[in-house]
């Protein structure tokens, strides 16, 4: 088992790992100078993924969010449907899969036992699979047809940090490739992407440096007992999983709730006992992430009249939103579809120092285990 090194806890060490997980998942499957994507350990044929009707995302936890992120991508740069599912829900639909369909299985250990039986069902359905996972030769990795391995290093700290962040790299990459095959994106956009995608480790290390912030909201928090978060579009994974880790180390209840969500219930519940945290952030070269934006400004402030106490997730350089909330935490710019990758580090963090500051064992939380091997 690695040591914790200078770390206090596994999931710090493993949140400051992100970086390093993500060179050594998205190098070796990119060629800039080629422009091109190799996923040789997938095995599936090109004409099978051309002909691909579909695709499913199943799995458990945080990795279902990174499933839940994969959609955007997949939809995006593949133009092929994706659906997303609970792992412990999927074998009760009688899934309406079949042959020329591929099922996505995404699992950090590659023993869940609730992902192990749909990848199984989806098999009997005759569907292709795919795993994701960070463990080789895991039993769901040996079971797929094909695996694209996260190489975030062995996660050790129950609530999943850098294997989250690595399974949606590896998702955007896969997604790329879909794209490549099916002719969908040209050389020079792949290539625009691959740059994007091999500088988002060192954009990720400047995320980093919002440790102390999120160590000071933290300490200013620590009483709260309940947070809503809130995140649009490809954000609102992020809102899920920034909610799960808090519930999941500092045993704080918190929601995760689609932005535009929350006039049809949710804001019943906003006032000054409920704090917000809400994804905010926006892409400057993507007119529709700058609409989502300006939605997001006029929610904060409906939050702020119904005084309710406003943290945000911003892009570098919006004062707009910096001046409306009571705290707010920046990411420097990058495409929509990355963003995600980038903004679960601030929500990481902060869950994280909630559950220090309460004193409460945050590698091994109560109740929880690594891996869940019943179902
Ligand atoms: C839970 C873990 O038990 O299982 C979560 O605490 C994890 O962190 C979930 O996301 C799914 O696990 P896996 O290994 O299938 O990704």
């Amino acid at each position: 088992m690695p040591d914790k090194g200078a770390f206090p806890h596994y999931m710090l060490k493993e949140i400051f790992e992100q970086p390093l997980g993500l060179r050594d998942t998205i190098g070796p499957r990119v060629s800039l100078e080629d422009a091109a994507i190799v996923l040789d350990d997938v095995r599936i044929s090109a004409e099978e993924l051309r002909a691909l009707r579909r695709v499913n995302i199943v799995a458990s936890g945080t990795s279902r969010h990174a499933g839940m992120a994969g959609q955007y991508m997949f939809q995006e740069l593949a133009d092929v449907p994706v659906d997303v599912d609970y792992a412990s829900e999927f074998e009760y639909r009688n899934p309406q899969i079949g042959p020329g369909e591929l099922t996505i299985v995404i699992t950090q250990s590659g023993e869940t036992a609730d992902t192990t039986a749909a990848q199984r069902e989806a098999k009997i359905k005759g569907s292709r699979t795919v795993a994701i996972s960070n463990v080789i030769d895991s039993t769901i990795a040996r079971e797929a047809d094909g695996v694209l391995y996260t190489h975030a290093g062995p996660e050790i700290s129950i609530a999943s940090t850098k294997a989250f962040t690595a399974q949606m790299a590896v998702l955007f990459v896969f997604a790329l490739y879909l794209g490549q095959v099916r002719g969908r994106l040209k050389r020079e956009q792949r290539r625009k992407w691959i740059e994007e995608l091999l500088e988002l480790p060192n954009t990720l290390e400047t995320v980093l440096r919002c440790s102390s912030d999120c160590e000071t909201l933290a300490e200013r928090l620590h009483a709260v007992q309940d947070f809503l978060f809130l995140g649009r579009a490809i954000h609102y994974p992020i809102a899920m999983d920034g909610a799960l880790k808090l519930k999941e180390v500092s045993y704080v209840h918190a929601e995760g709730y689609p932005t535009g969500e929350t006039k049809h219930g949710p804001n019943a519940l906003i006032d000054e006992n409920l704090p917000v945290v809400i994804i905010a952030t926006r892409d400057a070269n993507d007119p529709g992430s700058l609409l989502r934006h300006q939605k997001s400004v006029a929610n904060i402030k409906g939050f702020k009249q119904q005084h309710a106490l406003v943290i945000a997730i911003i892009s570098e350089g919006d004062e707009e939103i910096r001046h409306l909330a009571d705290h707010a935490i920046s990411i420097p710019q990058a495409p929509e579809l990355l963003l995600p990758i980038l903004e679960i580090v601030p929500l990481q963090l902060f869950a994280y120092y909630m559950a220090v500051r309460k004193g409460l064992d945050v590698d091994r939380p109560r109740n929880l285990v690594k891996s869940v091997m019943v179902e």
